[in-house]
């Protein structure tokens, strides 16, 4: 089993890391839960694989279990489904002394999270993550939040979990979109802090020899987010690194209306091209982007622009709140496991993004 702890300002939690793990899963939670009433916050698919399981598992350590099964899906972290869950709260009579466990992928974690951020001006909570975005990334660093018909994640807070389990036996049901979809955020923690990450998933080959690896990049990623988030959980400085393929990647999420690119894909588009962008401008060794290039190809991720459509791109990223003034925060690598943060003129960046699409 591995094991580290997150210590941020306030707040101390331990995340276990277990093939397996969720068969006694009560036994490492035991003191949050034992004799509390338990609300597991889950979503359909999960709950149809494994809501039972892990209810039986409760029962070892209280006899007040309850369960709220959200519909599988983004849509879900709204208002709607956010006042749903504050109704069966409410009508379970929970109160402050008991525990919310976040059972599901990323929408599950950010909705249950913010649910028990809010709920009675904040009530413990516990992730259990089930995807591989949500195991590497979601889960960890205490961003919790629901959407907004103006904009995703615009409704949120700060607030970390109690304790983090994760089983990486959990991703085996998980269908290949989205497990390739995570190896987006994987493959970025590797190109701004590991290259030792990125050499062990240059080697992989296929799906059983991922699964083999599963548990230590798991354990990577997760170390690595822990020590950004540990100098830096309000994201005003170093925190900024994880954004790495963001700016790009957010602004094609949005061109499409969130319809042709899951946030993985995206993010490889984003990584790859501002790569090229800073090869150019000597900020980059040459030849990290065909690194880049080859690793989202083992992925089975995409890396070219899928528009040609520059300026309408910029519309998004103009409107991105990290942006100050004329001038934008942009995260580059200088080369594989070296981020780095840099400010640009946004029209300058735009200028380079257009001649290296064209050249
Ligand atoms: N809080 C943060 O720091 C942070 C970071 C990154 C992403 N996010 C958020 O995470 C969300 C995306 O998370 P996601 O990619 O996990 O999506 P998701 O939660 O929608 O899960 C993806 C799909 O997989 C299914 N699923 C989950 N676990 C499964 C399993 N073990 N087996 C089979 N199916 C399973 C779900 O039902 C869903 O259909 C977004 O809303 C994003 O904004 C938050």
């Amino acid at each position: 089993m591995k094991r580290m702890s997150v210590n941020t300002h306030n707040n101390t939690y331990d995340i276990f890391i277990k093939k397996g793990i969720l068969h006694n899963v009560g036994s490492f939670i035991e003191s949050f839960i034992k004799n509390k009433k338990v609300i597991i916050i889950t979503d359909t698919n999960v709950n149809r694989l494994y809501g039972e399981y892990l209810m039986k598992n409760m029962r070892k350590y209280t006899s007040s279990i309850f369960k709220i099964v959200i519909n599988a899906g983004e849509d879900s972290k709204s208002f709607d489904t956010l006042k749903q869950i504050y109704d069966k709260l409410l009508s379970f009579h929970v109160n402050r002394t008991d525990i919310i466990i976040a059972f599901g992928g990323g929408v599950v974690g950010d909705l249950a999270g913010f649910a028990a951020s809010t709920y009675m001006r904040g009530i413990h909570f516990i992730q259990i993550p089930t995807t591989l975005l949500s195991q590497i990334d979601s889960s960890i660093g205490g961003k919790v939040a629901i959407n907004h018909p103006k904009g995703k994640n615009l409704i949120g807070s700060f607030y970390h979990p109690k304790s983090v389990i994760i089983d990486p036996d959990l991703l085996d049901t998980l269908n290949n979109k989205f497990l390739y979809d995570g190896f987006g955020e994987v493959i970025k923690y590797s190109l701004i802090k590991d290259k030792y990450l990125y050499n062990t998933l240059i080697r992989i080959n296929n799906k059983i020899d991922i699964f083999n690896h599963i548990e230590d990049i798991i354990y990577n990623c997760c170390k690595i987010k822990k020590d950004i988030v540990e100098k830096d959980e309000k994201d005003q400085g170093i925190r900024m690194l994880l954004n790495f393929g963001h700016t790009l990647g957010h602004a094609i999420e949005k061109y499409y209306a969130y319809k042709s690119y899951t946030h993985g894909e995206a993010i490889a588009i984003g990584m790859y091209n501002i790569t090229k962008v800073s090869e150019d401008i000597c900020i980059t060794k040459k030849g990290t982007s065909k690194l880049i290039l080859d690793i989202l190809n083992k992925y089975n991720l995409p890396y070219d622009m899928p528009t040609n459509n520059i300026e309408k791109l910029f519309d998004f990223i103009r409107l991105d709140k990290k942006n100050s003034g004329t001038n934008i925060n942009l995260v580059f690598i200088k080369e594989v496991g070296k981020g780095t943060l840099q400010q640009l003129d946004i029209k300058e960046f735009q200028k380079l993004l257009t001649v290296n699409l064209k050249g």
